[in-house]
């Protein structure tokens, strides 16, 4: 086979790749030596640094294609997005899932929420969805983030993962209790990337053509069917491998098994809703199917695999103000704090200029004035008059769009004093115990077991909120929690000093969710 010739990054052929350029055969290097310190020098900036949450990750590309319904009805009536009107209309798009507390290589069997962002390029501009497997959060202020994430991972002395960091932060947030009832039953580690759900998580509006807004929810739902992971299944696969959920996505696409999920929304009107036991804007909650059915509005396939990890899936970028028009934010207020974080971490992450890299491009044409910054491209087709880099002007350059043309906007309206203050019907405690109730036998069994393991190497105090918290969710829940966390201290005790499990005194153990 003729293959082509090495070059530098300056086009130049290589003819010496094995040896530098020295004084004689044993000599010293030269600085002359071009090939080499460009070389070199950029394998020491092939890395960036990682995301600071949801590090692990992998990502896939594939379309979007509408039923142009939303149910029985017809779309329009709720969204003017054009992502969804038209029944067959494909859109490209790009999906990274990940897990959340671990670092870039940390195992893919963690028990660990998984992200599921997808980006679309519809023809209105991008659209991202950044969303979860699971269906709910842990808290409901962006406020409590930064905190939440801190407790999530390793001790910042020691760089040792340990429960009992987690639990302390959640015991101090109870609207915390009915996460955690998923997180620690098998829905807590997902089999594969593919055999999972996804959903937005965070309540967005939907906008129609007359500017009406609607409440919106959406949910991904795998063609391949759901499958979990016992945590006994989970460390036999960690053993032996600690990427195989990036694994198993690449290679059932190379084989041409396209993995497929349908898209479905939950739609309520934009209201206070006095009727629910909880605020609809809560992300701790579940909007009840029997009131709000899950209506399907379109499929997703994954069928081409990146061709550069770092450039196409590394470097991606998903924001929640990642809006296109007949779209909009609900009150909902970890959304409105997403909103800042996601962007700003990538003009640190990626660089002022992430947007020009080709997988976070939409693929319409940007005609911006915000040009200029480290690494910047131009776009000599889409430069409009290169001379004027401002709005308005008389001279030339580009203009705002004509409002004339555009549908009326959305305007909501609020009547009410600034203030830092928690949401009212915060009922923290009464979807978890029908989530609990909800379980299989199998999986109210692993659930305890999970929590006795974990909660059995934590101070006295946070085995006893938790319990208390449990309690409140499902009498029986408690009990058995508590019962648990007895044994396994019993069966601890018994293994005396020297056999006590690696970690103990510190509080580590395999649940910890760091790297
Ligand atoms: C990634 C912030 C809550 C899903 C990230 C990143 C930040 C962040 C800074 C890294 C982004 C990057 O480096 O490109 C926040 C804040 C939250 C929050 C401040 C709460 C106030 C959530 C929730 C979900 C979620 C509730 C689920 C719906 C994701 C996903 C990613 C991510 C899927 C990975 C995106 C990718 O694959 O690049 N988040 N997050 N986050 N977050 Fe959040």
């Amino acid at each position: 086979m003729q293959r082509e010739t090495l070059t530098t990054r300056q086009g130049h052929p290589v003819k010496d790749n094995q040896n530098i350029r020295t004084i004689g055969d044993r000599g010293p290097a030269m600085l002359e030596n071009y090939h080499f310190i460009e070389k070199i020098s950029h394998f020491d900036r092939e890395e960036v640094p990682e995301r600071v949450v949801h590090a692990r990750g992998a990502g896939a590309f594939g379309y979007f294609e509408t039923y142009g319904k939303v149910g029985d009805e017809p779309v329009e009536k709720y969204t003017r997005a054009k992502v969804f009107s038209g029944a067959g209309k494909k859109t490209p798009l790009m999906v990274r899932f990940s897990t959340v507390a671990g670092a870039k290589d940390s195992p893919e069997t963690a028990r660990d929420p998984r992200g599921f962002a997808v980006k679309m390029y519809t023809e209105d501009g991008n659209w991202d969805l950044v969303g979860n497997n699971l269906k709910i959060f842990f808290i409901r202020d962006a406020m409590k983030f930064p905190d939440m994430i801190h407790a999530f991972k390793a001790d910042p002395a020691s760089n040792v993962s340990n429960p009992q960091r987690m639990f302390d932060f959640v015991s101090r947030s109870p609207e915390a209790t009915h996460m955690i009832t998923f997180l620690f039953s098998p829905w807590g580690i997902p089999a594969t990337y593919r055999h999972m759900q996804g959903s937005g998580v965070n309540t967005y509006k939907w906008v129609n053509d007359k500017g009406e807004a609607v409440l919106v929810k959406y949910h991904w739902e795998p063609k391949q069917g759901i499958r979990n992971l016992t945590q006994e299944e989970a460390d036999a696969i960690q053993a032996k491998n600690v990427g195989h959920a990036t694994q198993d996505l690449y290679e059932a696409i190379e084989r041409g098994d396209y993995p497929e999920w349908e898209l479905f929304v939950q739609i309520m009107e934009d209201d206070y809703h006095p009727e629910l036991d909880f605020d609809p804007l809560d992300d701790t909650k579940l909007w009840p199917e029997e009131k709000f059915p899950w209506r399907p509005v379109g499929r997703m396939v994954l069928d081409r695999n990146p061709v550069d990890f770092h450039a196409e899936i590394e470097q991606a970028a998903f924001g929640t103000g990642v809006l296109v028009d007949g779209m909009d934010f609900s009150d909902d207020k970890m959304l409105q704090g997403r909103t800042f974080s996601y962007s700003d971490t990538q003009r640190y992450r990626v660089g002022a200029n992430y947007l020009k890299l080709p997988v976070n491009a939409p693929k319409v044409p940007v005609r911006t004035n915000q040009r200029r910054g480290q690494m910047a491209v131009p776009d000599l087709e889409e430069a409009g008059d290169p001379h004027i880099n401002y709005e308005p002007s008389m001279l030339g350059g580009f203009e705002e769009a004509n409002p004339e043309n555009h549908h009326p906007p959305h305007h909501p309206t609020y009547n009410a004093a600034a203030m830092s203050a928690p949401i009212d019907r915060p009922n923290n405690y009464g979807q978890a115990g029908h989530t609990y109730r909800s379980f299989e036998d199998w999986e109210r069994d692993e659930l305890i077991n999970n929590l006795s393991d974990a909660l059995a190497i934590c101070d006295k105090r946070i085995q006893d909120a938790m319990i208390e918290h449990f309690t409140q969710a499902d009498e029986e829940y408690g009990r058995r929690v508590k019962e648990g966390i007895e044994k396994k201290m019993k069966e601890l005790g018994e293994m005396g000093s020297e056999n006590k499990v690696p970690g103990r005194e510190s509080g580590q153990s395999k649940y910890g969710q760091g790297s």
